[in-house]
C-alpha cells in the first residue's frame, strides 16, 4: 500500500511506524502537518491508499479525510478525546491504558475504531509511556488496521463507533491545564508529587518555583530526607532534593521562566548560584556499576536524560568505564539508559552556555574520551546492550563496544547530517566501515533515516537483536553475556580481539581517526558555516517545521510520479 504518514514532526513513534511499515512492504512517505494546503498538495501528489496520522497537533482538513481514508492514532482507550490523554491517565492513576487506532472524522478523535491495543501502565514519565508502551501498542494496532482496509473497501467489514464499542470507558478530557498540575507541598505526599510532575515530563513540565524563582519541574525521583515541604534540602550532581510531607523527592531537570522557555537543564545548573550553598548528599546517580556471575561479568548503567551526555556526565562514564575495565571480570555489558541508550552531545547544554562552539568542543572530546576507553579495553570483552532508542554520536559510542546487541522495536539514527551537516566524532570514520564496508557506510550517513534494530543487524551495523520487551531483552542479555564469559573459546576470542585492534591500530592510529573528524567538527563549530549552530538552536527550541525534508517526502522528490490508481473513500 501507499501510506502517506501525515504527522507534527518525525517523533520517535513516527520514525518507528516509518521504518516497520517500510519492512512490512509498504512504499511510505512523510508529510509534516504544516498548513491545510500543503497537506492537500501532499495527499496529491502521493494519492496514498492511506493516510495514518501518528502524531497531530490539529485536526486532519475535511477536504482530505473525506475523500482519503484516514487513520489517527489517539494514545487513550476507545472513547477517548482530547489533547492530554496520557496525562489524565497517569494523573488518574489508570492502571491499564490503550492506544487506539480511528478514523478521522468531524470531530477530533471520535470516528469509528479500526483497532485498539491495551497495555498496563507503569509508574514512568508520560514520554516513557510514550516511547515505550504506546509505540509498540499503536505498531500492533496500525498493522491490525491495515489488514481490514481492502475488506474494508470491498464492504465487507466495517470500524465500529465507539458507542457500540463494548465496555467503551474513554470521555472527552480538556487539555490538562496548570493548575490541575500544580503541586501543594502542604499536601501532596511523595507518590502524588511524583504522578503530577511524571504526568507532565518530558512537555510541558510542572510550573512551580525554586528558591522562590518560577520554573517548570521535570524529571523526578523518590528520595530520602527530612525538611519543610517544598524545601531544597540536597544536592547531588545536577539533581536537587526537596521535601515533600512524607519524604522527599529528587528534581533532576528544569526549565527556568515559562514553558516556551527552551533551556531545559539540570536543576543545580539552572539554579547555579542560588544552589551553590545547599548540602551535597547521596543521591541516585545516573552512572551505576554491579557485577554478577561470581564476578565474572560487570554491568555499567549510565541513564542521563533523554540520552544526552554533557562533558561532566562523559568525564564522569569515562571514569567509571577506566575503573570497571579495572575489576577482574571477563565481560563489561554496557547498559545505557532504559529509554535511551545515548543520543550524544548535550544540546540543552551547548545551546545555554556562554560559547556554545567552546562547550560543544569540550563536549565532543569528552565524548571521545568515552569511545577510546571502550576502545582500549583490550583485556576484556565488551558488549553494548540497547535497551533504548540510540541517535547520532550515541550510535557510534555503542559500535565501540566488541558487540552490540539491541532490544526488539529500538530505532537507531546512525547519522549526524540532520544536526545541520555536522560531520560528527566518536571515531565513526573507523567504527562504521570496519562493520559495514565504506559504500554502505555513505549510504546509511547520507541516508540519514531512522533504521530498526532488525535492520541494523542486516546491515551489520549491530550484531544482534532480540526480547521484544525490556525484561525479556535483560534476561537474554544476561543468559548471553555469561555465556560469553564463560565460552571455551574466551582466551581465543580476546586475543584475536588484541590482534585485531594491534593490526587497526599499525593500518592507521585511533589519534589519527580522532584528529580527522576532529578537524570536520572544529570547522563546523568554529567555521563561517553557522549550519550546526541553527540547526542545534531549532532542535533546543522546538521551532515548529516549515517544511518537510525530502529525504523523508518521497512524493516530493525530482522525478516522483503521481500514481492513477488513487484509492478514494
Ligand atoms: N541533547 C539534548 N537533548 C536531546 C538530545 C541531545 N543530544 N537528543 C534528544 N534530546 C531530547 C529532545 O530535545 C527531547 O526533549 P524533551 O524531553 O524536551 O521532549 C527528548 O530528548 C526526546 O527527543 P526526541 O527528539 O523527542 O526523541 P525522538 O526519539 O523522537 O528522536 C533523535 C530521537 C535521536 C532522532 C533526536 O532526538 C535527535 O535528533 N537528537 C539529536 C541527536 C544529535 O544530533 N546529537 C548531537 C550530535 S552527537
Amino acid at each position: 500500500m501507499r501510506i502517506l504518514l501525515l504527522t507534527h514532526t518525525f517523533n520517535s513513534l513516527t520514525q518507528r511506524l516509518f521504518a516497520e511499515l517500510r519492512a512490512d512492504g509498504h512504499l511510505v512517505s512523510v508529510e509534516f502537518d504544516i498548513a491545510d494546503s500543503v497537506t492537500e498538495e501532499a495527499v496529491a501528489l502521493f494519492a496514498p491508499d492511506v493516510i495514518v496520522a501518528p502524531f497531530l497537533k490539529r485536526a486532519v482538513p475535511e477536504s482530505v479525510w473525506r475523500r482519503h481514508l484516514t487513520l489517527i492514532v489517539h494514545p487513550g482507550v476507545v472513547g477517548d478525546r482530547g489533547p492530554s490523554a496520557l496525562d489524565w491517565a497517569i494523573m488518574n492513576d489508570e492502571s491499564e491504558w490503550s492506544v487506539t487506532v480511528l478514523q478521522a472524522e468531524a470531530e477530533m478523535d471520535a470516528g469509528p475504531v479500526w483497532a485498539t491495543r491495551e497495555f498496563p501502565m507503569r509508574e514512568a514519565t508520560k514520554a516513557s509511556l510514550y516511547r515505550n508502551e504506546v509505540t509498540a501498542g499503536a505498531l500492533a494496532a496500525v498493522r491490525e488496521a491495515l489488514g481490514h482496509v481492502d475488506d474494508w473497501r470491498r464492504g465487507a467489514w466495517q470500524p465500529v463507533p465507539p458507542a457500540q464499542w463494548p465496555n467503551a470507558r474513554g470521555e472527552w478530557r480538556a487539555l490538562m491545564r496548570q493548575a490541575d498540575r500544580r503541586i501543594d507541598w502542604a499536601q501532596d505526599d511523595t507518590r502524588t508529587v511524583l504522578r503530577k510532575i511524571r504526568a507532565a515530563d518530558g512537555f510541558p513540565g510542572v510550573a512551580d518555583a525554586l528558591f522562590g524563582g518560577p520554573c517548570h519541574l521535570f524529571d523526578t525521583r523518590a528520595g530520602h530526607g527530612q525538611g519543610r515541604p517544598g524545601e531544597v534540602i540536597g544536592r547531588c550532581g545536577g539533581a536537587l532534593l526537596r521535601a515533600t510531607v512524607d519524604g522527599a523527592v529528587w528534581i533532576g531537570h528544569v526549565k527556568r521562566g515559562g514553558s516556551d522557555d527552551p533551556y531545559k537543564l539540570p536543576a543545580a545548573l539552572a539554579f547555579a548560584d542560588e544552589a551553590a550553598d545547599v548540602p551535597e548528599v547521596e543521591g541516585v546517580d545516573e552512572i551505576d556499576y554491579r557485577e554478577r556471575d561470581d564476578g565474572q561479568v560487570g554491568y555499567l548503567s549510565f541513564d542521563f536524560y533523554n540520552g544526552a551526555m554533557g562533558p561532566e556526565q562523559c568525564r564522569r562514564l569515562e571514569a567509571a568505564i577506566r575503573q570497571a575495565g579495572e575489576r577482574p571480570t571477563r565481560v563489561l555489558v554496557l547498559e545505557g539508559g532504559r529509554d535511551f541508550w545515548s543520543n550524544g552531545i548535550h544540546l540543552n547544554l551547548i545551546e545555554a552556555a556562554g560559547s556554545a562552539a567552546d562547550v560543544s568542543w569540550d563536549n565532543i572530546q569528552a565524548m571521545d574520551d568515552v569511545c577510546l576507553a571502550i576502545l582500549q579495553m583490550t583485556d576484556k570483552l565488551t558488549v553494548a546492550t540497547l535497551r533504548g532508542n540510540a541517535g547520532a554520536g550515541g550510535c557510534f559510542l555503542a559500535l565501540a563496544a566488541d558487540a552490540v546487541w539491541a532490544r526488539e522495536g529500538v530505532v537507531l539514527n546512525p547519522h549526524y547530517k540532520n544536526m545541520g551537516n555536522l560531520f560528527g566524532s566518536e571515531y565513526w570514520t573507523y567504527l562504521l566501515p570496519k562493520r559495514v564496508g565504506a559504500a554502505r557506510a555513505r549510504g546509511i550517513m547520507e541516508d540519514r533515516l531512522p533504521l530498526r534494530a532488525q535492520d541494523a543487524v542486516s546491515q551489520g551495523l549491530i550484531d544482534a537483536c532480540f526480547g521484544n520487551d525490556l525484561s525479556t531483552f535483560e534476561r537474554e542479555v544476561s543468559k548471553r553475556a555469561t555465556a560469553m564469559a564463560s565460552d571455551p573459546g574466551y582466551a581465543e576470542h580476546l586475543n584475536d580481539k588484541k590482534a585485531a585492534r594491534e593490526r587497526d591500530e599499525a593500518i592507521k592510529p585511533l589519534t589519527a581517526y580522532r584528529q580527522e573528524e576532529l578537524q570536520h567538527m572544529h570547522r563546523n563549530f568554529f567555521g563561517f558555516d553557522p549550519s550546526y549552530h541553527v540547526a542545534r538552536y531549532h532542535f533546543v527550541a522546538k521551532t515548529p517545521q516549515s517544511w518537510t525534508p525530502r529525504h523523508l517526502a518521497i512524493h516530493r522528490e525530482i522525478g516522483w510520479q503521481t500514481p492513477d490508481t488513487a484509492e478514494t473513500c
